[in-house]
């Protein structure tokens, strides 16, 4: 269950409010109505149709659009009063007026449209931007300023409130939830410019054409998402098949995978890699599909030859996904998770940084999740005494380094009331 906060509510409706109270002060007046009607009109009909198939992200109940660049041509071309209007009326989606998004969330939705639009007019106007077209190549430039100061107002607004939301700092939740929209974001700015100098030079329908690169952009978007979930599910399935197999250790890798993705954060890991560990988290006992049923399903102790036969499942493991090329070097972390730091494990005996940290990492998650199970020759111990336990091997088994951010993650775990969950909202 999301825990109730306050803070979070007031800040949503503070947003719209003052997105309203912007409107209501900068209404456009009738004269300025009746003669940009035309093209808010259109512009206004494009943004709906783009809107009307946002990209929601991955794992995620954010989603975005390409509708923005739209929403500031129609600042240049008819205002910023016109402007701000159309991005507040434009941008309803299905989901708003049925009910699905609360409402508290669509109104601020508008108001964070409103003001980060109003930045870009105030921006763009205040560095002495040409309206209705563009005059000079500078206008233009004053148009890419004006398009990044409405990517901070968002951004800053945006991880704001999934901040309060999740009770997280504005940083982390800025990382998490907003950096991927980044490029994007800047990539689409000279689309933007594109509307204008079609306007200016053809017209009005000419602007339609650009909907077809907007479609094909926003197909090859969704392909993108949909190719991540398909590696997320392969993920979940092929770790359910290992536990299948290895019927005493239910939930294993997952919880491997998910302590893994935990430090790799803790330890500064950039965003590939620590996706790289959610995936090397999941497959890395993948090789035990390959150990014979009389070691895997065995009761008492294993002789020395069935242990040497176990270990191959880490080789093994690492053979098995070295044709998936996503998972690039997560395959020799798979390799290398039983190594030990002092150089006494397997498969090769490597030693403190010649393991790669990948590897170091899932080592420990992988002994961390064994100390706090039940297996059947031994009980599960308490997360107190694990935490005593990786402290003890820390130099020996574990690496130093890894051990320490593992402990700060123990912590942070065991402080951590009822996380949901994504902020429902919008980004652009
Ligand atoms: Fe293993
Ligand atoms: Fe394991």
């Amino acid at each position: 269950m999301k825990p109730d906060n306050p803070a979070e509510k007031v800040f949503t409706y503070v947003v719209g409010a003052v997105g309203v109270a912007f409107l209501v002060l900068h209404f456009p007046s009738v004269e300025l109505l009746k003669r940009f009607w035309p093209q808010a009109l259109f512009l206004a009909g494009l943004v709906g149709i783009v809107e009307a198939f946002p990209v929601q992200a991955s794992g995620s109940r954010l989603s975005t659009s390409v509708g923005v660049p739209l929403l500031h041509a129609c600042v240049v071309l008819c205002g910023r009063e016109i402007g701000m209007l159309v991005a507040a009326l434009a941008t309803f989606r299905k989901k708003d007026l049925s009910g699905q998004t609360p409402w508290n969330v669509v109104l601020f939705n508008r108001g964070m449209l409103v003001l980060s639009n109003y930045a870009f007019g105030l921006t763009y106007y205040g560095l002495g931007g040409t309206a209705g077209a563009f005059a000079c190549t500078r206008d233009m430039a004053f148009f890419a300023l004006g398009a990044l100061a409405d990517v901070v107002v968002n951004g800053y607004l945006v991880s704001q409130v999934i901040a309060l939301y999740e009770g997280s700092s504005l940083m982390s939740a800025w990382r998490k939830n907003l950096r991927w929209t980044l490029p994007s974001k800047i990539a689409v700015i000279p689309l933007g410019i594109l509307v204008v100098v079609l306007y200016q030079s053809y017209g009005l329908l000419s602007v339609a054409m650009l909907l077809l690169p907007l479609a094909l952009a926003r197909y090859s978007l969704d392909r993108f998402r949909l190719l991540r979930e398909v590696y997320a599910e392969l993920g979940a399935t092929l770790s359910q098949a290992i536990e299948h197999r290895d019927g005493y250790t239910h939930g294993h890798s997952l919880r491997v995978s998910q302590y893994a993705v935990l430090l790799g954060k803790e330890m500064g890991l950039p965003d590939d890699e620590v996706e790289l560990l959610h995936y090397a988290g999941l497959l890395h006992d993948i090789g035990k599909i390959g150990i014979r049923d009389s070691i895997m399903k065995k009761d008492g102790r294993y002789t020395v030859d069935e242990y040497e036969e176990m270990k191959g499942h880490a080789a093994m493991g690492a053979e098995m996904v070295r044709g998936m090329k996503f998972l690039g070097k997560a395959e020799k972390w798979i390799r290398h998770h039983h190594e030990r730091w002092d150089g006494t494990g397997y498969p090769q005996g490597l030693k403190g940084q010649d393991i790669p940290l990948g590897a170091r990492i899932i080592a420990c998650a992988d002994s961390f999740d064994a100390m706090t199970s039940d297996r059947p020759y031994k009980d599960a111990i308490t997360w107190e005494e694990a935490r005593r336990e990786l402290l003890d091997k820390s130099g020996a088994q574990f690496d130093p380094e890894v051990v320490k951010a593992m402990l700060k993650v123990i912590d942070k775990l065991s402080s951590q009331k009822d996380k949901p969950v994504k902020f429902p909202g919008r980004v652009w």
